[in-house]
Order: structure tokens, then C-alpha cells, then sequence
């Protein structure tokens, strides 16, 4: 099936855009993801730090408040009076103004004295504190979180037992637990000792406020964290305290719209903040809301962890972040992957353009149309292709008039030589039978002649060597026709060309000649007809002697070429040379420099065919005044 290379190059366009787009398009939904989660996370973990901060703050408050009143006077004085009455009106005016759950005196020895939210209940010891007993052994203030059994808190009055007691609620991921109510408080409380003027212990004030259903503090942190901001109608963080896993105050909004105490933390946040004691952040499910939350623990004075408090930012902010900014990334993409689809098609059309020219005159000069050139509009590597093809269109057309000419020639030639052979070898045999008659004739008359009839004798063998010589121009015309076929024998070329040195030595011998020969020994033997070479080498001979007027050297020679494939027998002469002009046309028949009579212009024509009937070639070397070179190769074992 043939694609179009256009439709190819905008695929391939698109492949890579769209590979590309999906890849940054994944990576960068993905950086984008965690980059949001990360804000988020970071935010929270910053709003963890401020919501410890105010926790820690009440403590200290509490702290400095225990500090500051137990080292009134008017609290020593009323012990070592035993003013309770006093006492109880100065501490119940305290606690109020300080808006303390409790604030109770006992004795150096720990046991109450005066209880000023409940003065009825007294006497009891609270050595079992841990505040207390803190301050009774070091005799320093101490402050922290600690849980209060529910009977502690009855005996400061029923509210505060109310006012703890929770019902835990079924919550969804929570751990398993058979409890379904919660009675005892977990309090922020502070312990400080009383010293007499001595410095001897004369009590110890203590005192402090419940977490459960006290909003003041998550509500404080809600506000410095997140100022009130609300999205989507909902307030955007939050902020909870845990007894246990128990939620006991916290800003998060119930189904019912009040504060969501009773449900519990979900069991994985238990396990790494209760059980493990780790900070944690994490995606919880908050009554009806996703929420990124940090929880860490809350211990008590002992170590002991009891609470975990928590802050939490609506996670729908970040997600909805999320997807604006995915959108927004994945629009850019696809615009980005249309303006690229409009500009590769705008390419493709632009480099397509010329190559379809292109096309089309390779078709033209296909057809034959070589005068058809590319129209060039631009300068690029294009543009150069199409020079480069209109080039060669224009020398494809050169050559192509030379072939032309040149084979028109040829054919001319070869009619002119097949016409000429046809003529030759008609006339040829016409003449040969003539012939045979004149020569029998002329003998028969030379016999019958007397011995006194001499220069008639002379006569008749002028008539018989002139027959001859007219029998031998036969016998050419005749070869040069191929009338006659080659008789093939396995020879060695040394014994055919020592013949025709022995038929010209003769000649050669009267010119004053000197015949000099290098055959090269071990020639190997080729299948060729013994007679047709010897009339090869004969010719070329007798036209060195004929070229050597005035006497010279004739060397024969005969070796194997370099590549080991052909036979060379070389016959070369110091004769009178042959001019650039005259060597184009030897082997043409009947080309001839020697007067008529001395030379019929066949014996290299018919030589050529002879050597060529052998699959043989002839090369001539020569110079005018110097000499000529004859060099005639035949391959070794092809023949
Ligand atoms: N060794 C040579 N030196 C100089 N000229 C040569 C030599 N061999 C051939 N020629 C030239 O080539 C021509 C053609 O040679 P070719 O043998 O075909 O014909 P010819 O010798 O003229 O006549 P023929 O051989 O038919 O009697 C010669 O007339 C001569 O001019
Ligand atoms: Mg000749």
C-alpha cells in the first residue's frame, strides 16, 4: 500500500508531538499532584506548629496563674489562721475572674482544704495526683495535661462531671472498642506549692480547666491558622483534641451542624500517633469531608501519652487546585499539539512542493522530455537537488545526442561493411572460378611453349603471379566476408608465430632487417586455427616491413599479461609510424596508404576478424618517425 510521504511526515509529527505531550502531560499532572499535596501537607504540619503553640500557652498560663496566686499573702495568712471562709471567697473570685474548672487548696500534706468551685467536699487527700505529688516531693510548680477520673470530678460538682462525660460514637475505619461512654476529663491543669515565710510548705494550690467541650482552644487555633477563611461555604480548617481517640472538643461540624464530639480517630492514626507516638499527616474522612490532617500526641506530665491533638485543612482546595492547574497544563499541551499539527503540515506541504516538482520532471525526462528543466524559487538543500537534476538532465541530454550520433554512425558503417561483405563475398566467388580457368589456361600454354619462346614465357608468369596475387585478394575478400570457418586444434602461439617469421625472414632478410625475437617459454596452449594466425601475424609482419622502406628492426615477442589471463604477442617495428588520423581507421577495409597494387587495405580488417572469431582483441601503439606497436591478446583457456 503506498502511503503518501506527506500523510507519513505529519504522522511522524504527530507521534512524536503527541508521545511527547502525553509524557510531560503525565510527568507534569504528576509533579503538579505531588506539588499540591506537598503545599497542602507543608501547610498543615505549619498549622500543627501553631495550634502546640497555643496549647502550650494555655499550660503555661495556667502555670504562671498557679505560680502567682500561691504566693499570695493572703493565702498564707488564711492557713495558718485556718480562714476557710476567707479563702473560699478570695479563691472563688479567682477562679471566676480567671475562668478556671477548678481551683482548690490542700494542706502541706496534700489533703484538701478548700475546694472553690465545690467548698462542700474537703478532707479528702489527693497524694494521687500527679501534680501533687509532683509538688509535695520536688516542691515546684508544675503544669500539663492529665486525664481526672470521674469521681475526682464529682467532687468538684456534678457540671464538670456533665461536662466530660461523652458518648463515643460508632465511627467509620475507628479501632474496635466495646466502650460506649467516656466519664472521666482530660484537663489542663497546674499545681503550685504554698510556702510559708520560712520557706516551709504550707500547702499546695492547684487548678486548671476541662478540654472536653472547651472550644476555646481549638477555636483559637482555628482562628490564627486559617482566620475564618471558608471554602466552598465550609470553614477551611479545623481543629480537634482527642482523649484517647475519643474527640472531646474540636470545630468540626456534625451532620446535625454542632461540633462533632464522641466520633473517634481512625485506627491507622491510632496506631502511629497513640500507639507509636509519631507525628502523622494524613488524608482522613472527617464526618462528611476529605481533610489533610496532622495529628501529634499529647502526653502527660509522666510521658504518657493521653490525647492527640490535631489540625486539618479541607482537601477539596487542594484538589480542586489540582485539577485547575492539570487543565490548565493539559490545554496548553493541546494547543501547543494543534499549532504544531498546523505548522508540520505547513512544512510538509513546503518541502513536499519541490520534491513533487521534482517527481514530476524525473517523470518528463523519463519520457524522454530532457529539455524539461525544474523551476528553482528558493535557495535551500532542495533547490540544489533540483539544480543538480536539471544538470543532469542537461548532460543526460549531451550524451544522449552523442550516443545518438555516435550509433547512427555505426549503423551506417556496419550497413555500409554488411552491404560490402555481401559484394565482396559475391564477387569473390564469381572471380574465383575466372580465375582458376585463366591460371590452368596459362599453364597449360606455358607447357606447350618451346624452349626458344621465352618472352612469351616471361608473359605467362606475369599473367600466372598476377592471377595468383588476384587468387590471394580473393581469398581475403573471402575472410573478410567469413565465408570460410576456422579450423580449432589446441596450439602453442611460439610454434604458429616461428612459421610466420620463417615465410617473412626471406623478405625481411633483402630489406635489410633485422628480426629479433623474446618468446616466452611455457606459453600455455589455447584452441585456435593454426592457419588463420599464422595469416594474422604474416599480415602484420609484412606491413612492418613494408613500413621499414629503408631497413630497421622487427622485434616478435611473446609473454603472459600481468593478471595471468591472456596471452600478448607483441610485433612492433621502427618503421615510419602512423599519424593519429590514419589509426582511427585501420581495420576499416579497404584502408590503405600503399599504391594500388601494392596494398588492398584487407590484411588488418581480416586480421581483427580473425583475432576476434579467437575472442581475442588488438591494441596499435604508435608514433609517427619512431615506429608502431601491434599488441594481440588472446584469453588463456576461453578460446
Ligand atoms: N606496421 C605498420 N607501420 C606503419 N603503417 C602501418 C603498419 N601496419 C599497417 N599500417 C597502415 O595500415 C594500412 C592498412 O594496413 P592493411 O594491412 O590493412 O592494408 P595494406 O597493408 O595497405 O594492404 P594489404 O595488407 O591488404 O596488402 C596500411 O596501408 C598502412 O598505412
Ligand atoms: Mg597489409
Amino acid at each position: 500500500m503506498k502511503i503518501p510521504l506527506k500523510a507519513k511526515l505529519v504522522v511522524s509529527f504527530l507521534a512524536v508531538i503527541l508521545i511527547c505531550g502525553i509524557v510531560s502531560t503525565l510527568v507534569g499532572m504528576r509533579l503538579i499532584g505531588t506539588g499540591i499535596i506537598n503545599q497542602a501537607q507543608e501547610k498543615v504540619s505549619h498549622d500543627l506548629n501553631s495550634g502546640r503553640e497555643v496549647y502550650r500557652e494555655e499550660t503555661e498560663n495556667i502555670k504562671h496563674m498557679m505560680r502567682f496566686t500561691a504566693s499570695r499573702f493572703f493565702i498564707k495568712e488564711a492557713i495558718s489562721n485556718n480562714d476557710i471562709i476567707t479563702l473560699g471567697k478570695e479563691l472563688d473570685a479567682i477562679r471566676k475572674t480567671e475562668s478556671l474548672d477548678v481551683l482548690t487548696l490542700t494542706d502541706e500534706s496534700g489533703k484538701v482544704l478548700l475546694r472553690s468551685r465545690n467548698p462542700s467536699i474537703s478532707g479528702d487527700y489527693q497524694t494521687q495526683d500527679e501534680l501533687v505529688s509532683h509538688v509535695l516531693s520536688t516542691g515546684e510548680v508544675i503544669a500539663g495535661t492529665v486525664i481526672v477520673p470521674r469521681e475526682e470530678l464529682l467532687k468538684e460538682g456534678d457540671e464538670l462531671a456533665r461536662q466530660a462525660y461523652t458518648r463515643v460514637l460508632p465511627t467509620a475505619k475507628a479501632r474496635p472498642s466495646p466502650e460506649t461512654e467516656q466519664t472521666s476529663a482530660m484537663c489542663i491543669k497546674a499545681a503550685a506549692p504554698v510556702l510559708r515565710q520560712d520557706g516551709s510548705l504550707a500547702g499546695i494550690l492547684y487548678g486548671g480547666n476541662l478540654l472536653n467541650r472547651n472550644y476555646a482552644i481549638v477555636d483559637k487555633v482555628k482562628a490564627i491558622a486559617y482566620r475564618g477563611v471558608k471554602y466552598k461555604g465550609e470553614d477551611i480548617g479545623t481543629s480537634t483534641i482527642f482523649q484517647a481517640d475519643v474527640r472531646i472538643t474540636t470545630n468540626v461540624k456534625g451532620e446535625d451542624g454542632n461540633r462533632a464530639i464522641g466520633t473517634r480517630l481512625s485506627e491507622d492514626v491510632y496506631e502511629q500517633v497513640l500507639e507509636k507516638g509519631l507525628s502523622w499527616i494524613h488524608r482522613a474522612f472527617v464526618v462528611n469531608n476529605w481533610y489533610i490532617a496532622a495529628y501529634e500526641p499529647i502526653r502527660n506530665t509522666r510521658g504518657e501519652i493521653v490525647g492527640v491533638l490535631s489540625v486539618g485543612v479541607l482537601e477539596d482546595k487542594y484538589t480542586d487546585m489540582r485539577r485547575r492547574t492539570v487543565a490548565i497544563f493539559l490545554g496548553i499541551t493541546l494547543a501547543g499539539m494543534i499549532a504544531a499539527l498546523i505548522v508540520s503540515s505547513f512544512l510538509a506541504k513546503s518541502v513536499l512542493l519541490p520534491i513533487k516538482h521534482l517527481v514530476s520532471a524525473s517523470g518528463r525526462w523519463a519520457k524522454g522530455d530532457l529539455d524539461y528543466q525544474v523551476k528553482i524559487t528558493r535557495k535551500d538543500e532542495i533547490a540544489e537537488l533540483g539544480e543538480t537534476f536539471n544538470l543532469m538532465a542537461s548532460s543526460l541530454k549531451e550524451r544522449n545526442d552523442e550516443l545518438k550520433e555516435y550509433t547512427n554512425q555505426q549503423i551506417m558503417k556496419s550497413d555500409r561493411l554488411a552491404t560490402l561483405g555481401q559484394l565482396a563475398a559475391g564477387v569473390a566467388h564469381e572471380i574465383n572460378n575466372p580465375l582458376g580457368t585463366i591460371s590452368i589456361y596459362a599453364q597449360m600454354v606455358l607447357d606447350e611453349l618451346g624452349k626458344d619462346n621465352d618472352s612469351c614465357k616471361e608473359s605467362l608468369a606475369v599473367v600466372m603471379k598476377q592471377t595468383d596475387r588476384a587468387g590471394r585478394i580473393v581469398k581475403d575478400l573471402l575472410e573478410f566476408a567469413r565465408q570460410s570457418e576456422p579450423e580449432m586444434r589446441m596450439l602453442n602461439i611460439n610454434d604458429v608465430l616461428e612459421k610466420a617469421i620463417s615465410i617473412t625472414n626471406h623478405p625481411a632478410e633483402l630489406q635489410n632487417i633485422k628480426v629479433t625475437t623474446n618468446l616466452a617459454p611455457r606459453l600455455p596452449e589455447i584452441q585456435a586455427d593454426s592457419d588463420k594466425l599464422q595469416q594474422v601475424f604474416v599480415n602484420m609482419m609484412i606491413n612492418a616491413l613494408q613500413a621499414m622502406q629503408k631497413g630497421g628492426e622487427l622485434n616478435l615477442a611473446t609473454r603472459i599479461d600481468e593478471s595471468g589471463k591472456f596471452i600478448e604477442i607483441e610485433i612492433s617495428d621502427t618503421g615510419c609510424g602512423i599519424s593519429q588520423e590514419h589509426l582511427g581507421k585501420l581495420f576499416d577495409p579497404f584502408f590503405s596508404t600503399k599504391s594500388t597494387g601494392e596494398g588492398t587495405g584487407l590484411g588488418l580488417s581480416v586480421s581483427l576478424g580473425i583475432v576476434q572469431r579467437h575472442n581475442g582483441t588488438i591494441d596499435v601503439r604508435s608514433k609517427v618517425g619512431e615506429g608502431s606497436t601491434f599488441i594481440v591478446r588472446f584469453p588463456i583457456g576461453e578460446v
